[in-house]
Order: structure tokens, then sequence, then C-alpha cells
């Protein structure tokens, strides 16, 4: 048995199961916006999700395949001292299991994704989505279930919201909510500060794509590139400046990374980092070397497409001898160094 320690009180379960609960900050926050009376976490795990819906909802039902998993749950249902979960063990799709279930106003599923999958599909989860939506039809409209965060919109294929979550930078869980619980078509929220940005119904234009980095470059949190809104994010940075100050441009940095660049300083908070970009020169670790001893530049964040094995031999090259005390982060784009100074130090 192992606890984990990113739970306020470290939860009970065994290694694998721990991976794969939910992390507080996205437990708690999910479970007030699925407050209700009555709610079926209907795969719950070691019940990561399950204690923070128990604190909120008035009666929850807990549905695990898995009785070694299951007794996990209740151990940490009773740490947390909450008596108003009913724990079912079986198969949730099971007709059996279901008429134990009464009207519930959310049945919520985090189904088990097996890793080898190797492109990130619905059809892979257990319990399945549609087969979830059918079994328990009569229980409730309102559903919500948790999916691959690399599936991007489009290949989802079912007419709910899909909200991509960010937690400290890193894209971390994708939730879709069906009947009333569906508010927008995509939503984008960076915890744990709880931040988002929602789709419009007016699309707003596509932002434009530059080859020149301008004065200031911008990274999105990874949750806003992930559904999609970067329209939506330009849209609310240009309204921040004003109509008539510099745009906003889209500068892709290679397939995994892209920035936004302006003239215009604006803070944002769906913006992971804002930059100040310091200088544009040939990816050739002697010259940046130079100008980062020139600026009292001492440490440098590699963003580049640097394989693995090779990070630390250029890291070492480009900071050899640097004794200066600010960090620039690296970017490189085609065998160009973009050098950028972090600005508000988030
Ligand atoms: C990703 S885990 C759930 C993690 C949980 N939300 C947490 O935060 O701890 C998925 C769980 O679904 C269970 N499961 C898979 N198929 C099931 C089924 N048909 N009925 C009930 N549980 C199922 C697996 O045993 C696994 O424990």
């Amino acid at each position: 048995m192992v606890r984990k320690k990113q739970f306020e009180k470290p939860l009970y379960g065994d290694k694998e199961s721990l991976r794969f609960a939910t992390p507080e900050p996205i437990a708690r926050y999910r479970a007030q916006r699925l407050k209700c009376r009555v709610l079926a976490d209907i795969s719950c795990g070691i019940g990561g999700q399950t204690v923070f819906f128990a604190q909120q909802c008035e009666t929850v039902y807990a549905v695990e395949i898995n009785p070694k998993r299951l007794e996990y749950a209740k151990q940490n249902c009773k740490m947390y001292g909450l008596n108003n979960v009913k724990f079912i063990c079986g198969n949730a799709l099971d007709p059996k299991v279901i008429e134990q279930i009464p009207k519930v106003d959310v049945v919520f599923s985090d189904p088990f994704r097996p890793p080898e999958a190797e492109e990130r599909q619905v059809s892979c989860l257990e319990p399945g989505i549609t087969d979830v939506l059918s079994a328990y039809r009569e229980k409730t409209q309102n559903f919500a279930f948790e999916a691959p965060p690399q599936i991007p919109p489009e290949r989802l294929p079912y007419a709910c919201e899909k909200e991509y979550i960010s937690l400290d930078g890193q894209l971390n869980r994708l939730t879709l909510y069906f009947g009333e619980l569906k508010q927008h078509d995509r939503l984008a929220v960076a915890l744990p500060a709880g931040d988002g940005l929602v789709s419009k119904s007016l699309q707003p234009s596509p932002v434009r794509v530059s080859e020149k980095m301008k004065l200031y470059a911008y990274e999105p949190e990874p949750s806003v590139v992930a559904a999609e809104l970067i329209p939506e994010l330009v849209a609310s940075m240009t309204e921040a400046v004003g109509p008539f100050t510099c745009g906003f441009e889209l500068f892709r940095v290679d397939k995994k990374r892209l920035l936004l660049t302006s003239d215009s300083l604006v803070k944002q908070p769906m913006i992971k980092h804002h930059y100040l970009v310091l200088n544009v020169i040939p990816f050739e670790p002697r010259k940046i070397h130079e100008f980062l001893k020139d600026q009292n530049i001492g440490n440098v964040v590699l963003r580049a497409g640097v394989k693995p094995e090779d990070y630390w031999k250029v890291r070492t090259e480009i900071e050899k001898g640097l004794k200066g005390k600010k960090t620039v982060h690296l970017f490189v784009k085609n065998g160009t160094a973009i050098l950028c100074e972090l600005l508000f130090q988030e």
C-alpha cells in the first residue's frame, strides 16, 4: 500500500491507482462544478474524486469493478470523515448494479484508459461513454465524463461541453459535460488559480500567423491551446489593449510549441508566461553565450526541441562560466534562437 502525498490527507491506494487518481485541486474544482443532491461516481477507483464529491453532495453512489480499489475508496472516505457514500462493487454496466442506483442528479465517470493505446481515442475507455449514456439514461440526463486531454475537440463525437484543464502550467484533464451540465462548447481552465476562457458562439477572426518575433512573446496556458481557443484569447487581449494598438500574431516555434507576439504589453490570466524578447540571433552556442555574458545572464531555460540526451550538453555549452543572476528562456525556430526574459515573475 502506498499513500499519495499531493492530497491534503495522503490517499490510500496501490501504486497504479494512485497514479490515475484525480489531483486534489482538480477534484475539488470538479466537485464544486458538479455540486448537487445525489451523484453517482460509477468508476470511482480508490475514490480520489469521490471524497470531494461527498464533501459537496448529500449522497454519493460509488461503483468500482475492482474490489481492492473499492476497499481503498472506503478507507479514503473514512479518513475524510465522510459517511454519505454508498459503495457498490461490480461492473457499472451490469443491470444488477444499475438497479441499485436510484434516480440521481448527476452521473460521473472517470473511465479506465488502456495505457498501450497509441492514439488517444474515446472508444478505448472502460466503461465506454456511449454505453454509460445508454445504460443510465433512466437515472438522469446530466452526465460528466473524464476523457484523455490529448484528444482534440473535433475528435470527440459528442455534442457536449469540452473542458480542458491545465494544472501548474501542464495540460492535465479533459471533462465532457452533457445535459444541463453543458454550459459552453469549449472551456479552458487554469488551476490552481481557477481562471478560465470560453468559446464564443460567434467565432472570432482567425489569428494572423507571423514569422517575425515582436517586442513581447506570450506563452498560452496549454488548456487554451488544447481547447482551440487561441482566437478567443487574442480577442480578449486585443480588447484589453484597445483597438488602436499593435495586434497579436501567432508565432509557431515548432510542432509542439506556439507563442503569441506583439509590440503591445498586456497581462492576461490565461497566459502562462509573459516575456520580453531580448534578442533573435542564429542558434550558435558561442554567439548566444557572448550575448548572455554581456547581459549579465546566468541561467538558460532551454525551451527548444533539443533531444533529451543532448539537453545538458547544449545547456552547459551555452551557460559555461556565466556569472550573472538573470535567467532567460531560449526558444529555437529553424536554426534561430529567440532569447526571452520572463516578465511579472509568474
Ligand atoms: C481512472 S480510474 C478512476 C480514478 C478515480 N476517479 C480517482 O480519482 O481515484 C478508472 C476506474 O474504473 C474502473 N472500471 C473500469 N471499468 C469499469 C466498469 N465497467 N465498472 C466499474 N468500474 C470500472 C477501473 O477498475 C478503475 O479503477
